[in-house]
């Protein structure tokens, strides 16, 4: 199964490593298609690469991605073990700008390809890019995250802080975004744990 996986996976990539259809071809140095693991369990959506990203072809390996993985580390999540993790943008936008309306559009069957072919049980939508690219609102991401809302193929998504947010927020006094990444990272460990 997780072959299976694999495969099609790999087809994508191999796309995305041909890829021309915005002009984030040009100033790119690698594609960053995906990290983690494949599985049906858990994946993670962020925003786009950075600078670290894209030099290397892997997501969230900046500070970011540092935090991020001490994030998941606390409910026992590991990246090598449990969690896809991907990004609405597959290449470095320039200066790390938010990622154009083209871009995404651009980008955007690519992420589905990878969501539709692993159906993951629950999605994180990290950051308000990630966000709105699957749900219709208004409101920010403090009203949105550790709440669940229906996700393609039947999965759960929780909007949750982007970790670059953390970062320039250092307390973890009650009711402050790290206290609050807590509390959600614990409710998802906890529906994941009930699941099959
Ligand atoms: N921020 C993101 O949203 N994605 C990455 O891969 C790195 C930083």
């Amino acid at each position: 199964m997780q072959d299976a996986f694999s495969e099609k996976l790999e087809q994508v990539r191999q796309e995305c490593l041909r890829c021309d259809r915005c002009s984030l071809c040009k100033t790119r140095t690698n594609i960053v298609f995906s990290g983690g693991v494949p599985n049906q369990k858990l994946m993670l959506i962020g925003e786009a690469p950075g600078y670290y990203e894209d030099q290397r072809g892997i997501p969230f390996v900046g500070k970011a991605g540092q935090l991020l993985d001490k994030i998941l580390d606390c409910v026992g999540f590991s990246r090598d073990r449990d969690i896809y993790i991907c990004n609405t943008l597959k290449c470095r936008p320039p200066e790390n700008r938010d990622p154009l309306p083209e871009e995404k559009a651009a980008c955007r069957e690519y992420l589905d390809a990878q969501v539709e072919i692993l159906k993951p049980r629950i999605i994180l939508l990290c950051g308000r890019v990630a966000v709105n690219s699957f749900i219709d609102t208004k409101l920010g991401i403090t009203k949105l995250r550790g709440k669940w809302f229906e996700g393609p193929y039947y999965s759960k998504m929780m909007p949750i802080f982007h970790p670059s947010y953390l970062l320039r927020n250092d307390s973890r006094e009650k009711g402050s975004p790290k206290w609050l990444m807590w509390q959600d990272i614990k409710e998802v460990r906890r529906v994941y744990d009930q699941m099959d």
